[in-house]
């Protein structure tokens, strides 16, 4: 019975073609190494289902942001756990994204032809770093407002447009109810758009090219 709905559903959707393009190609001898983009795009995934599952108690307002942190923590069941997936996910992603950068590096993984491959990871490990960047302030704890002022301070000293830099940042001259929104909105809508939108790329690139080989000395 099942096969025959899998029949009927595979050649209306040509889900065989799909499975054997996507997750049956032949790929060379590789190592551990190679799993760290495969570890990345688990850790979006994650990072994705958390922050979803948290902004339904979190409230991106200053004199209600702080509290609603308190009742995830103490009041949500299990939201001190989905919190803390969150909180220590984004340090990993970072960790994790730029390792799987450096082997890229080490490995010449970024020469011809996979150029284009390496300039959507340059976005995305941006977007990764701009991500944990406009999530640290929503807290709105003393920490966060203070790293953030700091944070935004430093890309002033840009010359020339610094001061204009701060402004959109900050959504004025301190940091205020619009710069929390601000954040708010780029971290679980401009970014994670971007963050997806890039992955689907980045992947389509690796599965039209295949994964490069471990360089030999010839190399
Ligand atoms: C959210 C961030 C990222 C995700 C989800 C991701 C995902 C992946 C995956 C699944 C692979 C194939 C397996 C592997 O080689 O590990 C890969 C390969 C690749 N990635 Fe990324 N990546 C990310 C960030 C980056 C960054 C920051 C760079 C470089 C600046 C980069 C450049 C490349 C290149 C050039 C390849 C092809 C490697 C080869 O063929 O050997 N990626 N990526």
């Amino acid at each position: 019975m099942i096969k025959k709905i899998f029949t009927w559903l595979d050649e209306r959707l040509g889900l065989t073609t799909i499975y054997n393009t996507i997750l049956d190609r032949k790929v060379p001898e590789v190592n551990w190494w190679f799993t760290l983009g495969s570890a990345s795009l688990f850790l979006f995934l994650i990072q994705g289902a958390t922050g979803v599952i948290l902004s339904v108690y979190y409230v991106p307002s200053p004199d209600r942001a702080y509290d609603s942190i308190q009742y995830i923590m103490n009041e949500v069941m299990f939201g001190w756990l989905i919190r803390g997936i969150h909180h220590w996910g984004s340090s990993l992603m970072v960790i994790v994204v730029f390792l799987h950068m450096l082997r890229v590096f080490f490995y010449g993984a970024y020469k011809y032809p996979r150029e284009f491959t390496w300039v959507t990871g340059v976005v995305l490990l941006l977007a990764t770093l701009g991500s944990g960047f406009t999530g640290y302030l929503l807290p709105w704890n003393q920490k966060a407002y203070w790293a953030t002022t700091v944070g935004t301070e430093i890309a002033g000293t840009v010359p020339l447009i610094g001061d204009f830099i701060v402004r959109v940042l900050r959504g004025g001259s301190d940091l205020s109810a619009v710069t929390l929104a601000r954040f708010f909105s780029v971290h679980i809508w401009w970014l994670p758009v971007v963050l997806g939108g890039i992955i689907g790329i980045h992947l389509y690139m690796i599965i039209r090219l295949g994964i490069s080989a471990v360089p030999d000395k010839e190399d």
